[in-house]
């Protein structure tokens, strides 16, 4: 990670002047600003495109773009990085992690590989660019079953780090994996006892859920998806009302997509209505400008571990 010059003057602009100043750095840079859908609604109304983990993905590695500003977590940042070493990436706040990343250590994901030698390694996506380093292919929740059909049967494999993609993958291939224990508290938080009270409350209603849900929820939804599986599910069913177990992001591209159905974000216990990604939201709007302003924080991978990490990402896109 390389840091620039920070202009920390706010001159405390509204949102509009805020867009508008995006709009015109994005010409005068010659930049391209993706956003997950995670994002608060005002930094995707900026984004050149809004999308899931694997759709920001391949954006980085498609686009011609001089400068590519990623308004998410750090591993998606560092993924645009490992794919273009020669573009300027910007994150709005370099800070914002993935705790679900976080929880796999490097040393520790070796120490555990070296427990089933040959085993074919697969990671999620929200990995590191060590893990991914270690890894013989990445995965997002949405190719995740593509890519794990494509491993020969008498293959081993480790999947790591989100136990819960692992486990929903495992039951709905009938395929064994070795699994890393990691989970997203987003997505972790939720539970049927809560939700079972809302879909009571709603009959006629569906229950869509991300697979980074626990098992004892997904067994109850009527679809489980990835962020893009959820929107095209929700897009295209007759039925108009959706309970909805993923981070609530999501809800504002449903709702332009279909203002006419009803959306209602899980919620997460009583004492909390939903489960939000803190680290998502980090990135404002006023970040975003920022960031394009100072031409920092950017996002920089050291060669070898850039090559290393790349091979398994390439993989993916190549498999999927
Ligand atoms: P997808 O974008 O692949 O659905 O993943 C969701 C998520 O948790 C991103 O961090
Ligand atoms: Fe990580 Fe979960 Fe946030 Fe996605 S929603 S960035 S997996 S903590």
């Amino acid at each position: 990670m390389t840091a620039g010059t920070h202009n920390d003057t706010s001159p405390g602009m509204g949102k509009e002047e805020l867009a508008g100043r995006i709009e015109q750095l994005k010409k005068e840079m010659r930049a391209i600003v993706l956003a997950h859908y995670y994002t608060v609604p005002e930094v995707q109304d900026v984004a050149d495109i809004v999308g899931d983990s694997l759709a920001l993905a391949r954006a980085a590695e498609s686009t011609d773009a001089e400068v590519i500003v990623f308004a998410g977590v750090y591993f998606m940042g560092e993924t645009a990085s490992i794919l273009n070493p020669d573009k300027l990436v910007l994150m709005p706040d370099d800070r914002a992690g993935c705790p679900l990343a976080d929880s796999c250590p490097t040393d520790d994901f070796r120490a555990f590989k070296a427990e089933h030698p040959g085993a074919v390694v697969i990671s999620y996506i929200n990995s590191t660019a060590e893990v991914k380093a270690e890894s013989d292919v990445i995965c997002t929740s949405s190719n995740a079953e593509r890519i794990v059909r494509q491993i020969p049967e008498d293959k081993e494999i480790i999947f790591g780090p989100d136990r819960n993609l692992g486990n929903y993958v495992m039951k709905k291939l009938g395929r064994e994996m070795i699994i890393w224990q990691g989970y997203c508290y987003v997505h972790e938080a939720f539970d049927w006892e809560t939700i079972k009270k809302t879909v009571e409350e709603h009959p006629g209603a569906e229950l869509i859920a991300h697979p980074e849900c626990r098992e004892e929820l997904l067994r109850h939804a009527d679809f489980v998806g990835s962020t893009s599986g959820l929107l095209k599910y929700a897009e295209e069913r007759p039925g108009t009302t959706f309970i909805v177990a993923t981070e609530p992001g999501i809800l504002y591209e449903m709702r332009k997509r279909s203002p006419e159905k009803t959306f209602i974000p899980a919620p997460k216990d009583a004492s909390s209505p939903w489960s939000t990604c803190t680290q998502m939201k980090q990135n404002t709007l006023e970040k975003l400008w920022k960031c394009m302003e100072n031409r920092a924080p950017r996002i920089v991978v050291e060669e070898p571990l850039r090559k290393a990490a790349l091979r398994s990402i390439q993989r993916m896109l190549e498999m999927s």
